[in-house]
């Protein structure tokens, strides 16, 4: 079904929204549900499209699903391991994250490769190297992999490059393993430190993640109810809608401890910040300044899914900017669109620059992928006249709701389904 977001620009947004939960750590986290073989309840689940996807694949393995508001029931009593076909694993990069509680819990797991998006190939071969460090012998199919271990021994795996979502397979699969597991080469991502944070609440001592090296002790697993983080991207993209629109606007439970380089990014660019009442606030100069140098890394760094919205932000700054993209090798789509908008940037590889205009003009854009989506809504609430973004349904995968709180924040927005 199509899906597009009309949004009239040219309005400062002022207000308070609410930040909901953090996708990358409320997939993660429901994936490891199957590790219990019981209920476990989940707080703070965001309303999207990924999550929806995820739900269903964990249906398809066995587990009763339900869901009130943001809290979800997963009841992994008779889940098994069964065969995850590449059209429905293809839906979402994250159900690859199944593969390790799958391996863990059962010994075995056929499925086939994920999605992504546009940004990048998204291979899987650290997840894979990190299962056979474990013990576990691989068969690759065309588009499918096949798994199986006897039994999974403890011991110690080394991350080949820093990778979240193999650090997390790599964190499944040491839950579920005979002994003690030293994790090294770990990310550091807070959605990984959030995932720890569940399976110590499910019983397993689990030491140093958020750090590069993490020691998982698994222990008997008992029933647990865990809310998960708040999304700090989607905290970030309300910050950048109010940054590219000159306001000034107050976001309850966004947390400033894990968003350091991306709160200093907006500081750079000319805005005030100030943390109270478990939230934090954001007020924008007249004209934001340009950032000579943006570099995307690992956390603690810049993150790279904040990339597309800083860009966005920056074509109407004061001066030149320049961004290199470390972490995907092709995430500069939405600069194409920008500029069809009346923005001056260009890129070569993975770098990026962005000449200042005064002002940005609405048109008609596409989507390529999520963040680079989201991206263009904010061009759009920041341009004159009106933007049409397609391809919504790439936004609706990582936002909840991302219309309702905009209007709330006096951004004129409509969201347009079918025809
Ligand atoms: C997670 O993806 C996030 N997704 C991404 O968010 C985020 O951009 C990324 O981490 C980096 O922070 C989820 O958590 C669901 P990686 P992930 O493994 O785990 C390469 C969003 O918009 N690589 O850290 O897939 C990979 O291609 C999404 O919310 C391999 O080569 O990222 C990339 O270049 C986008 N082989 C780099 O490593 C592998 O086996 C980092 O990827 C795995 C990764």
């Amino acid at each position: 079904m199509a899906v597009r977001y009309v949004v009239e620009g040219g309005k400062p947004l002022h207000g308070e929204a609410q930040v909901s939960g953090s996708k990358n750590a409320a997939l993660p986290i429901l994936c490891a549900t199957l590790l219990y073989p019981g209920e476990t309840i989940i707080d703070r689940v965001p309303q999207i499209t990924d999550v929806e996807q995820i739900l269903l694949l964990l249906q398809d393995l066995g587990c009763q699903v339900r869901r009130e508001g943001e809290r979800i029931f997963v009841d992994a009593t008779h889940a098994q391991s069964r065969p995850l076909p590449r059209e429905k694993t293809s839906a979402l990069r994250a159900s690859v994250l199944l593969l390790g509680p799958l391996l863990g819990r059962f010994g075995e797991v056929d499925m086939g490769l994920p999605g992504g998006c546009a940004i990048g190939r998204r291979p899987i071969d650290y997840h894979v190297d990190v299962a056979r460090q474990m013990g576990a012998e691989v068969q690759r199919k065309d588009g499918s992999v096949g798994l199986r271990v006897s039994s999974l021994m403890g011991g110690q795996v080394v991350l080949p490059e820093v990778s979240v979502g193999a650090t997390e397979n790599a964190l499944l699969l040491a839950a579920a393993a005979q002994g003690p597991t030293w994790i090294y080469g770990a990310a550091r991502e807070p959605e990984i430190y959030d995932l720890a944070g569940f399976l110590q609440q499910m019983g397993i001592s689990v030491c140093g993640a958020g750090s590069d090296r993490i020691l998982v002790c698994p222990k008997a697993m008992t029933a647990t109810q865990y809310a998960v983080m708040p999304d700090r991207i989607e905290a970030g993209t309300l910050l950048a809608a109010a940054a590219g629109t000159h306001g000034k606007i107050f976001l309850h439970d966004a947390d400033w401890r894990t968003m350091g380089r991306i709160l200093s990014f907006f500081g750079r660019c000319g805005c005030r910040m100030g943390v109270e009442k478990g939230g934090l606030w954001l007020k924008a100069p007249k004209r934001l300044r340009a950032c000579p140098l943006l570099l995307t890394k690992t956390y603690p760094g810049f993150p790279t899914d904040m990339q597309p919205l800083s860009a966005a932000v920056l074509t109407t700054a004061k001066g030149t900017s320049m961004i290199m993209e470390q972490i995907f090798e092709n995430r500069f789509l939405h600069l194409k669109s920008l500029n069809a908008m009346g923005g001056r940037t260009a890129c070569s590889g993975r770098v990026a620059v962005i000449d200042g205009v005064r002002c940005l003009q609405g048109c008609v854009v596409k989507a390529t992928d999520l963040r680079a989506g989201a991206a263009l809504v904010v061009a759009g609430l920041m341009a004159q006249g009106e933007t049409v973004v397609e391809n919504g349904q790439y936004i609706q995968r990582g936002y909840g709701a991302l219309e309702q709180k905009i209007e709330r924040l006096g951004g004129r927005i409509r969201l347009e389904e079918g025809r």
